[in-house]
């Protein structure tokens, strides 16, 4: 464990700035400076106000998570204990990766050191292998056994990822139109939740029916493995939209609409989960991304490994189901093993695949 890679991982992916200091798989501190309250005036990420934000928070960020490590190692790390440096460099917002990947670069170039770009969506699929700072977690690496299925639910993406080894990872199932993230966040948004709502719509969710309105399962019947949440979050509309031609949501009503949707997306998932079991026969299960902390998501995809008799992992600490530079460091220890570097021309892609 001693010998593991000391990484700093950066993200500015969003709307958080985030950095961290991992040994190995082993979380040593996670820090996170979320922007969520400047954002909520506007509903929603704005670009220029995130950009802004990540300028003037990454340095005292940065300096808080070598703090923290510190205090776990019960030495001093500064910059020169680092063996590399790791930052998201896609997909993301255009305007807010580039700020972090601009400190990374400045930094590995100051202190001479590897530097790692990463990709977002490999940070949120390695988080389950996340360990606590005292090296303890829900599975280790070595214990990882092929072919992997993960499945990444998060603002952005949701996607079926087959990984038949940490080089061979193929993207199989996706969402053909809003993550499931979103749809969450625009349904809470309908509900009158609030921004950014899709934590506060499944907390919703836990005191409602979840029958008590018929919503569809958009792709039930599909027989690929892509998903669609559009026509669910419509669906919600319209519903919303009938009572309020009379009358406000009453309180109730409204957690029974949180419970009913949560249910119907979970339905969507587990459909697909099933699907992808069957046709690849994986050995075990991943989940990671933002949607996977509702603990009812969570127990609908571990219903489902069940019945297969198949493990399955979820991120363990926390902050690390959300943006955090924890899991770019993270996935970033694959990188460093293989010496696969980045050089001071490493640019953001904000529309960067997974697939490779
Ligand atoms: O993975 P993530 O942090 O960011 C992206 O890479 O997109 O996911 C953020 C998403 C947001 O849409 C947020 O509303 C949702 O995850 N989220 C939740 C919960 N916490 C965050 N959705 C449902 N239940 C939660 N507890
Ligand atoms: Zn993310």
């Amino acid at each position: 464990m001693k010998n593991d890679p000391l990484i700093l991982g950066i993200d500015t992916s969003c709307d958080e700035t985030a950095a961290a200091v991992v040994q190995g798989m082993r979380v040593l501190s996670n820090v996170i400076s979320s922007q969520v309250e400047l954002h909520r005036k506007y509903g929603g990420v704005v670009p220029s106000v995130a950009r802004r934000e990540h300028e003037l928070r990454i340095d005292p960020v940065i300096s808080e998570a070598l703090r923290n490590a510190s205090k776990v190692l019960k030495t001093r790390v500064d910059f020169n204990d680092l063996d590399a440096i790791a930052v998201t460099y896609g997909p993301g917002l255009a305007i807010a990766l580039e700020i972090g990947i601009a400190k990374a670069k400045e930094l590995a170039l100051q202190h001479d050191k590897p530097l790692i770009g990463v990709n977002h969506m490999e940070g949120h699929l390695y988080s389950p292998l996340a360990l606590n700072s005292k090296g303890k977690g829900p599975i280790e690496m070595e214990n990882v056994e092929f072919p992997v299925l993960s499945f990444l639910l998060s603002g952005g993406h949701t996607e079926l990822v087959l990984l038949k080894s940490h080089d061979d990872k193929r993207i199989i199932g996706q969402t053909v139109d809003d993550a499931i993230g979103e749809a969450f966040d625009k349904v809470a948004r309908m509900l009158g939740l609030g921004y950014p709502g899709g934590k506060v719509l499944s907390d919703m969710a836990l005191k409602g029916d979840p029958e008590a309105f018929k919503l569809p399962v958009p792709m039930a019947k599909d027989p690929t493995l892509n998903m669609s949440f559009s026509g669910l979050k419509t669906a919600v509309y319209y519903q919303v939209k009938e009572i309020e031609k009379q009358r406000q949501l009453t309180a109730q009503e409204v957690v029974d609409m949180s419970a009913s949707f949560e249910r119907a997306a979970i339905n969507e998932l587990q459909i697909k989960l099933k699907k992808a079991i069957k046709l690849y026969n994986p050995k075990m299960i991943m989940v990671g991304g933002g949607v996977s902390s509702s603990a009812r998501v969570r127990a609908g995809l571990r219903k489902i490994a069940r019945d297969f008799s198949l493990p399955i992992y979820f991120p363990s600490l926390k902050n690390i189901y959300t943006d955090n530079g924890a899991m770019i460091a993270i996935a970033a220890n694959f990188k460093f093993h293989k010496k696969e570097f980045s050089d001071q021309t490493l640019d953001r892609q904000p529309n960067l695949d997974l697939a490779i």
